[in-house]
């Protein structure tokens, strides 16, 4: 294998291999530029291992400069779009750029006002309270993540309220009613599918449950768009080895397509996401197939009375190639 190693931009060497990602001690600056913003960690240096490492195939969408106005006016973002389009990425990607420690919470309904604000322990007749991820990240500059936050029980997101305002405190009433300050740095980010206008295409995403007009009103929302076509096609390229140059732009025109619904047939899944294209790209590669490919990385997603009628769509895209596999 060529061993060669190049000069990342940000001077960086990195060697040849992808996905390649290069450890947080090598991270080149605690300052980012971003077309016309800038984005700067003041004084971190703890909790190394809470950096996300970066991609640097990561392509950062205009919108990211919302995203970094609000960091810097210390605003919480709630950036909502369809699954799989880089929103959480991106928030783990800004924070690498700069040598930010990252935590990240998946909600669900299961999720518990416990996980968040913490929990009393007893031991031998003692009792001991632990942090939960909320005041932790409060207390030590960390950003944190609330991913899907539509998924979460309401009551539960009703505690995140004082914290969403401007110089709002947590009280933690369980550990002898704690008043916990948001350090500098501290940072809130939520994730979400569906929200307002969107809940149109809520049906597409089961087990989310609507957020109230007071908690949305605390958050700046940003909605988050797909990558273009041209970005999709650059991120598929350096992501995944071994795809024709031809075959790769079939499979990001078939993603707009379905995401515009521009294809001629009503195309049975709704959202098509920059994540599906990446594995169905992958699975390409490796069985040297878009339609083998297509078969692990999404088509099972679909009713199979519905793949006959793919045929048809997938020989607009790739011709040949679906009449000599069989579908
Ligand atoms: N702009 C982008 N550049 C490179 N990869 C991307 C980009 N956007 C999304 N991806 C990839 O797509 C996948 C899904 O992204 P993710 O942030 O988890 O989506 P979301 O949080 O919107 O559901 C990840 O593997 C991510 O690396
Ligand atoms: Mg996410």
């Amino acid at each position: 294998m060529d061993k060669t190693v190049k000069i990342h931009p940000d001077g960086v060497a990195w060697g040849n291999m992808y996905p390649r990602l290069f450890k947080s001690e090598n991270r080149p600056s605690n300052v980012f530029f971003y077309k016309g913003r800038i984005l700067v960690n003041k004084d971190y240096i703890e909790l190394k291992n809470l950096i996300p490492e970066t991609d640097i195939f990561f392509k950062f969408q205009p919108k990211t400069r919302d995203i970094i106005d609000c960091i810097n006016a210390n605003e919480p973002v709630l950036l909502t779009g369809e699954g799989g389009s880089g929103k959480t990425t991106t928030i783990e990607q800004l924070a690498s750029k700069i040598g930010q420690p990252v935590m990240r919470i998946n909600f669900s309904i299961e999720t518990r006002i416990s996980d968040l604000l913490g929990k009393v322990h007893v031991k031998s007749g003692k009792t001991y309270w632990t942090d939960g991820v909320l005041p932790y990240c409060m207390k030590n500059n960390i950003w944190l993540i609330l991913d899907e936050i539509d998924a979460a029980d309401p009551s539960v997101l009703m505690l995140l309220h004082p914290v969403l305002e401007d110089g709002g405190k947590l009280i933690l009433k369980e550990n002898e009613g704690e008043c916990v300050n948001k350090s500098p740095m501290f940072r809130i980010f939520g994730t979400a599918n569906t929200i307002g206008a969107m809940k149109d295409q809520s049906n597409s995403y089961n087990g989310t449950n609507d957020m109230n007009g007071a908690f949305i009103d605390r958050w700046t929302v940003i909605k988050w768009p797909n990558l273009t076509f041209k970005d999709e096609l650059k991120v598929l390229k350096t992501k995944v080895g071994g795809l024709k140059h031809r075959t790769a732009v079939n499979i990001c025109k078939f993603a707009q397509d379905v995401r515009e619904k521009n294809t001629k047939n009503d195309f049975p899944l709704e959202v098509f996401s920059t994540r599906l294209v990446l594995k169905w790209g992958k699975k390409t590669a490796l069985l040297k197939s878009p339609i083998e490919g297509a078969k692990i990385a999404w088509m099972d997603k679909i009713a199979e009375s519905e793949h006959a009628g793919l045929i048809k769509i997938f020989e607009l895209y790739f011709g040949k190639a679906v009449k000599k596999k069989k579908i």
